[in-house]
């Protein structure tokens, strides 16, 4: 698969997912507000991937910085703080800048090259492990399905969203390599589509049998009998398990519920806020009108309706048959579970 993200010449290389499946571009992206940006564009877009992402934007800045060594210390707290004000809902985002504050922190008595060193190497680190996370995930996924499955999946869970394999999209990568996928239903995923456009170039490119469906069509799928299970990535979890994930995932949970197919989430560790203890508490980004009015640049309505546009929802627990992490899957009750993972 294509690279979503690396280092070249001191600039942070960037695949622009706003513009897949139709263009291939990658972003070079060298000042702290370029990467903020390419992440509250959704140019680079998934959990995993936002934290990782602004670890190594802070980890950029940090190398380029030139003013006093007394003013150090201030400017990393204002890149965080441009990094954090990107996109409020995904955790990952303030896990990665938290574990870069640590690291910063550590090194900051050891000299500015030892500094910069240590910062680079653990936005390497925390990408590396974010591939090793999704490869078990994928396991501990594909040991759920038993026989070849028709599989239903909403948003882009997948090598696009995270440091690569995917999450929900590495489970059925898992499961198709034991011959385990009979079909994938993809919902498109409106406003952004990152199904239609992410998910289906994901799968297609890797032979496994996709099709689109609009997120309309989800219901009467699965009153027909042509979904087995339902797997889902997720952007926040609080402690009781509630998981916030792309909108339109409440309703595939209620849906699945009312038909008796299993709902899971796949989700990194990463992913928990130990902090919180029900979905309640999980901030909803609000996006802008223009996603709601337009597909890609076309305005479909009358231009100035007033749009409701949350980019998730939260699932409550009680709805989700099971949590697969890299550490294995959790059944529900969730609570005891998940507060257990917290000290890993
Ligand atoms: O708005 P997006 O495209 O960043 O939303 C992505 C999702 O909702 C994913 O399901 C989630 O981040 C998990 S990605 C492994």
């Amino acid at each position: 698969m294509v690279k979503n993200i690396y280092f070249a010449d001191d600039k942070l290389v960037v695949l622009d997912q706003s513009r897949l499946p139709s263009e291939v571009v990658y972003l070079e992206l060298s000042e702290p507000q370029q990467v903020a940006e390419a992440i509250s564009k959704l140019k680079v877009r998934g959990a995993p991937l936002i934290g990782v992402t602004a670890a190594f934007g802070l980890a950029l800045a940090i190398s380029k910085y030139s003013g006093p060594s007394e003013g150090l210390k201030a400017y990393f707290y204002e890149v965080k703080e441009i990094l954090a004000a990107t996109r409020p809902t995904a955790v990952n985002l303030f896990w990665a800048l938290k574990r870069m504050e640590g690291v910063f922190l550590a090194y900051y008595d050891d000299g500015f090259a030892e500094l910069v060193k240590a910062l680079k190497t653990e936005a390497a680190v925390m990408f590396a492990e974010d591939v090793a996370t999704n490869e078990a995930i994928g396991e501990y996924g594909q040991a759920l399905i038993s026989r070849p499955s028709k599989v239903m999946t909403i948003c882009n869970a997948g090598h696009l969203a995270t440091c690569g394999y995917g999450t929900a999209l590495g489970i059925i990568r898992s499961a198709a390599k034991k011959n385990k996928i009979e079909e994938v239903w993809a919902l498109e995923t409106r406003p952004v589509l990152q199904g239609a456009r992410l998910t289906v170039w994901e799968l297609m490119a890797d032979n496994i049998p996709v099709s689109l469906i609009t997120d309309n069509m989800a219901a009467y799928l699965m009153s027909k009998g042509e979904v087995d299970l339902i797997v889902v990535g997720a952007d926040r979890l609080a402690s009781n398990g509630d998981t916030a994930n792309k909108i339109g995932t409440y309703a595939l949970a209620v849906l699945a519920n009312y038909h008796k197919i299993p709902f899971y989430v796949a989700a990194p560790l990463s992913t928990i806020d130990f902090t919180i203890s029900n979905g309640s508490e999980i901030p909803i980004e609000q996006r802008d009108a223009k996603e709601v009015r337009q597909v890609m640049d076309t305005i479909l309505t009358v231009a100035d309706v007033k749009v409701f546009n949350p980019a998730f929802d939260v699932t409550p627990n009680s709805l989700i048959t099971g949590i697969i992490t890299e550490k294995g899957v959790l059944k529900p009750p969730f609570i005891e579970k998940i507060l257990k993972l917290k000290d890993i």
